[in-house]
């Protein structure tokens, strides 16, 4: 590993950005649809596409990431929105909250512990009944150094170590998913990502 992934880390990550996502994650997209809007906690929010998606459509979101630059942009863009979103500022490895969400999600978050302690870590705060949706890279079983613009190897994961986090007397696995898609429009900009997408509910 060349980098920490510590809030210095991502602090200089999102002081760095010039260009933001602005349309939500397909896949929480797909898996949202039908659900009934409750309450929700993105994850590792970064700049808030996904939270902000949320909100504008009934949820009632609290958005949680390590990085105060990141959320700064993030309240710009629900403000532009024209949407509520609570923003807090927490190393969700070590956060402890007592509020438990109908949906928790997150995409792409990558902290300094290991990718699956990090699931399992943040899967306590479903509150029964509710979902957890993980989208994460998807492990490359070919590779094992990640090259520029690549994710790092130890942020990479498949949908069968994800669904194993979870026993079938406490969750159900709704989707358990591996999928390419090309972002970035078409030619040199385009871009394909890999990822593994695994939607849990818990049960009562
Ligand atoms: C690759 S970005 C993904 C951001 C956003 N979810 C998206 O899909 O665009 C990973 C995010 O996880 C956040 N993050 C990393 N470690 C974290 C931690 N320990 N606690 C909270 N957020 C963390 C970073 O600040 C960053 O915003």
């Amino acid at each position: 590993m060349t980098h920490a992934f510590d809030k210095e880390y991502w602090e200089h990550h999102w002081d760095d950005r010039t260009s933001r996502t602005v349309a939500a994650n397909p896949y929480l997209v797909q898996e949202t649809a039908g659900s009934m809007p409750g309450t929700a906690l993105d994850a590792g929010c970064g700049a808030g596409a996904e939270a902000i998606w949320l909100a504008e459509q009934g949820w009632r979101v609290t958005g949680a990431d390590i990085s105060a630059a990141a959320l700064d942009t993030a309240a710009k863009q629900a403000r532009s929105a024209g949407v509520d979103v609570t923003w807090i500022e927490a190393d969700l490895t070590t956060w402890n909250p007592t509020d438990r969400w109908d949906l928790v999600t997150t995409h792409y978050a990558h902290p300094s512990i290991p990718q699956l302690d990090f699931y399992r870590h943040i899967a306590q705060w479903v509150a029964p009944g509710g979902s957890l949706l993980i989208v994460g890279h998807l492990h490359d079983r070919g590779h094992h150094h990640s090259h520029d613009g690549e994710p790092p190897h130890e942020a990479t994961v498949t949908a069968t170590d994800i669904t194993a986090l979870f026993d079938a007397s406490s969750w159900r696995i709704d989707t358990a998913l591996e999928r390419s898609r090309t972002v970035g429009g078409t030619g040199v900009h385009s871009k394909t990502l890999r990822d593994a997408v695994v939607r849990v509910t818990r049960r009562n």
